[in-house]
């Protein structure tokens, strides 16, 4: 049975992508087989694998789109990239189109859950990298995932921000998924020489205790040298701040001192 993870939060540039795209790479590196879910139209996670956005045959914006979907059909969407064990179910600009055509679907909650159910197993873990939004699409994804992770980037922080998305969690929790937990809040884009990062960090340690990561992610431009090439910062640049945070987070997300 495989763990799956969302990586939430509504607003944009706070390290969604970089986050499930490097703990997805991080898993590899210990020997799990992992599959990324691209459920953002933009397809930075797409693109940050390796995989052209503009060659896909059948996206997930195919499979939430059809019923009665075979194993066989959704494994045809899945990609396997050019990283051993790292496979993405890819989305392409199509995907913005699901909040209008999903809206008045049967179980409209609960499109992505059906579809990972058929192929979880062949998967250690299954990492959703979430839209920029509290529509469907976040929905599905929370409602498909055992737990979430939520980037907080400490120069784009809003407090209002945070309770939105707590009392989305929390509706999803009480309504459509009860045991949905929330693995850790992970301080993205952390600037040690800035007071503001410090103070929004004091803040979030006494708001989520231990739900918050030891593992800070620093702000390092090897990140965005990395996406550049659509490669994982762990694999680009191993020595990089980049690739040690994450590989630290990838430990403490796997219960490893
Ligand atoms: N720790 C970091 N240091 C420097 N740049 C980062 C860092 N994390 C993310 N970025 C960059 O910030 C931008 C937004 O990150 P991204 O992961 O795409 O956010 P989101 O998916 O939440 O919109 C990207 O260009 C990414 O390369
Ligand atoms: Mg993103």
């Amino acid at each position: 049975m495989s763990k799956i993870i969302s990586i939430f939060n509504q607003k944009g540039g706070v390290a969604k992508t970089t986050t499930a795209v490097n703990l997805a790479a991080g898993l590899t590196l210990h020997n799990k087989k992992v599959l990324i879910v691209d459920m953002d139209a933009q397809a930075n996670s797409t693109c940050s694998v390796g995989v052209d956005e503009n060659e896909l045959d059948v996206t997930i914006y195919d499979l939430l789109n059809s019923r009665n979907l075979s194993k066989e059909d959704i494994c045809k969407a899945i990609i396997k990239t050019s990283f051993d064990n790292l496979y993405i179910l890819p989305s392409d600009i199509t995907l913005s189109n699901a909040e209008i055509t999903l809206a008045n679907a049967l179980s409209r909650e609960h499109i992505l859950s059906k579809i990972i159910k058929k192929i979880q197993d062949d998967f250690d873990y299954i990492i959703i990298d979430c839209p920029p939004s509290l529509g469907l699409l976040s929905i599905n994804s929370l409602v498909a995932s055992d737990s979430i992770i939520i980037p907080v980037a400490t120069s784009y922080f809003s407090i209002k921000g945070i309770k939105h998305l707590i009392d989305t969690y929390n509706l999803v929790k009480d309504n459509l998924k009860e045991d949905l937990e929330i693995e850790g809040v992970l301080i993205t884009m952390f600037d040690s020489r800035k007071n503001i990062s410090k103070d929004i960090k004091d803040m979030l340690e006494n708001t989520f205790n231990d739900k918050l990561f030891k593992t800070n992610i620093r702000i390092n431009s090897k990140i965005e040298y990395a996406q550049d090439n659509s490669t994982p910062v762990v694999f680009f640049d191993k020595n990089s701040n980049g690739a040690k945070d994450y590989m630290n987070l990838t430990k403490e997300v796997l219960g490893i001192e």
